[in-house]
């Protein structure tokens, strides 16, 4: 009985561990990484804040998206974003960071949804 309940909590745990690898945890870390890299990437489209308003959204028709208030197109869920982030949108402007690592578009995702949040 006892090794049953170890093989169950040792299977747990594994689980646990791998749905953690799939998704960013929140930790200042990534919030502080995720903000950098949206000032290098994002901040001269969508604007510092994220609000649409970059130097260069004027250029633009549909303007890069207020990513605080207004909706998502692709959808808001983690992997949603994660995903336009990726491969950008179809038959846009917004292009797609393919060129960036796995973590750096995960972080980005990770800061694009604590945007929405404030
Ligand atoms: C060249 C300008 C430009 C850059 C750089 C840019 N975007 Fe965009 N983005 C846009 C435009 C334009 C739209 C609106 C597209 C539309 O409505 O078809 C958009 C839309 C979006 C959306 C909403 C997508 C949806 O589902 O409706 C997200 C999220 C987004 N951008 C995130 C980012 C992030 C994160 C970065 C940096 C990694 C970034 N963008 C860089 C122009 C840009």
């Amino acid at each position: 009985m006892r090794n049953i309940i170890i093989v169950i909590a040792a299977l747990m745990l594994n689980s646990t561990f791998v749905l953690a690898s799939d998704k960013p945890l929140t930790s200042p870390d990534k919030v502080a990484a995720g903000e950098k890299l949206f000032a290098t990437n994002c901040s001269t489209c969508h604007g510092p804040q994220g609000k649409g308003d970059g130097p260069a959204a004027m250029a633009f028709n549909p303007k890069p998206r207020n990513l605080q208030t207004e909706p998502f197109k692709g959808g808001t869920e983690d992997a949603k974003i994660f995903a336009t982030i990726s491969n950008g949108l179809t038959g846009s402007n917004m292009p797609g960071f393919a060129q960036l690592n796995e973590t750096d578009r995960w972080n980005l995702a990770f800061f694009v949804k604590l945007l929405r949040k404030n």
